[in-house]
């Protein structure tokens, strides 16, 4: 039986509560999805450093998988590192060329945290090749990136079974994360078409019963 894990987006929680919010969760799931956010590479600001630096100190014992929706992401991986991202993620359509995403998944791996590259949906999987060898994760988009509660877009799924298919082809190691619009029913799918770990935020915060969400996408 595979195992999937659940990364809850904060996005999606009431941020009056973050520390109740997060503790509703922690036992039910081993990620926490930090939806950073810059209003330039994605037409919303949400949250940065700050943020992920006090839940850090919460100690929660989630795994901090820190998704960058900013232009010149290389210009900020030190610094979410050292504020507690275990895993950075950064979009493949936010740099300029392939030295530039080399550098940053070299510079992730340096401060010993996982390198993860995502793909909106309209960009293909031949994108990430080219660093499928060292990538820790892969990112799809379900969604445009950008706002929590969207609808899923099945054109994800192809591109989840051809990330599976590579990966077993080649022997790569990455994970494959799911973004956007996730819940039972969608979740299902896309993990019979591979994937390893689902994010979802208003699936799981906009519902009273925490445990039986988290619980329903697994
Ligand atoms: C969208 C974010 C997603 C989003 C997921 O840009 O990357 O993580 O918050 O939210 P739901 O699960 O509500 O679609
Ligand atoms: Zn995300």
């Amino acid at each position: 039986m595979k195992n999937i894990e659940i990364s809850p987006s904060i996005l999606s929680c009431d941020f009056r509560y973050l520390d109740k919010e997060i503790n509703s969760i922690k036992d039910y799931v081993k990620y926490l999805h930090f939806d950073v956010m810059d209003g330039n590479f994605v037409p919303n600001i949400s949250f940065g450093i700050p943020v992920l630096e006090s839940i850090n100190k919460g100690n929660y014992g989630l795994v901090n998988d820190v998704h960058l929706m900013i232009i010149n992401p290389l210009k900020y991986i030190d610094r979410f590192i050292d504020a507690g991202a275990n895993i950075v993620t950064f979009h493949y359509e936010a740099c300029v060329n392939d030295m530039e995403i080399d550098k940053a998944i070299n510079l992730i791996h340096s401060k010993n945290a996982l390198a993860g590259l995502s793909i909106k949906p309209g960009t293909d999987i031949c994108a990430i090749i080219p660093f499928a060898m060292k990538l820790d994760l892969v990112l799809v988009m379900s969604v445009e990136p950008g706002f929590g509660g969207q609808k899923f877009n099945p054109n994800a799924l192809n591109k989840i079974k051809r990330l599976d298919d590579l990966r077993k082809k080649e022997g790569y190691h990455y994970l494959i994360e799911v973004d956007g619009g996730i819940n039972e029913v969608t979740g299902k799918e896309c993990i019979n078409n591979g994937a390893d770990i689902l994010v979802a935020g208003s699936y799981i915060f906009k519902n009273e019963d925490r445990k039986k969400a988290c619980n329903s996408l697994k």
